[in-house]
């Protein structure tokens, strides 16, 4: 399969057999998040993977309810990784204060996207999960204030009828060649 199709092949899978996902493989999406190029190479990422399934419970009721309780569907994803970023690293602080950009959210998306192509790779269906209670997150893992909870990746093997095609923008509205037309 080519790297497009793999890329058409991707959706965000919702519904999740039950069926562990074995560590190595797990592992060799992790790898590929590890891969991931980020500004100054700082590598701002760090991931907490839930796969003990009392813990991965604790963990969504904790962070999953109220507001967020459209998210507690990934209770039953086999896994669910936590990416944790260090914010405080040099880069970011010229990039913040300089630039306005912080790089590291850029970092971490690059890198956890690496992980969601290499899972489909292997039949693993994810969901990127930016709607969950943070705070409840950090304190969860007793993490330090300096750290940021920045998003969960849910991974599962998917259900029969898991994923919906959701359409994508045409390439002539958001491609421009040389100069804006007016409509950027
Ligand atoms: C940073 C980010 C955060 C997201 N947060 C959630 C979320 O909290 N809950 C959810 O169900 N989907 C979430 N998604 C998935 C998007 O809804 C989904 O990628 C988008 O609708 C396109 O659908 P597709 O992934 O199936 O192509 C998130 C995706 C990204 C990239």
């Amino acid at each position: 399969m080519s790297l497009l199709e793999l890329i058409k092949a991707r959706k965000s899978v919702r519904k999740y057999i039950d069926k562990p996902i074995p560590r190595e493989d797990i592992l060799k999406c992790i790898e590929a998040a590890r891969l991931a190029p980020s500004a100054e190479n700082v590598q701002p990422w760090r991931f907490i993977v839930l796969d003990d399934p009392d813990i991965k419970e604790q963990f969504v009721k904790e962070t999953c309810s109220g507001i967020y309780r459209p998210s507690s569907f990934i209770k039953n994803a086999a896994a669910i990784v936590v990416i944790v970023a260090r914010p405080d690293l040099l880069a970011n602080f010229i990039g913040s204060g300089i630039q306005g950009t912080n790089y590291y959210l850029i970092d971490i998306g690059i890198a956890g996207e690496h992980l969601v192509l290499q899972a489909q790779e292997l039949g693993i269906g994810t969901c990127w999960i930016g709607w969950f209670n943070a705070k409840k997150a950090k304190k969860f893992f007793k993490l330090s204030p300096r750290r940021k909870v920045v998003s969960l990746i849910a991974m599962g093997y998917p259900a029969s009828g898991a994923t919906k095609n959701k359409k994508r923008l045409p390439l002539e509205e958001i491609v421009f060649f040389n100069r804006d037309t007016g409509r950027i």
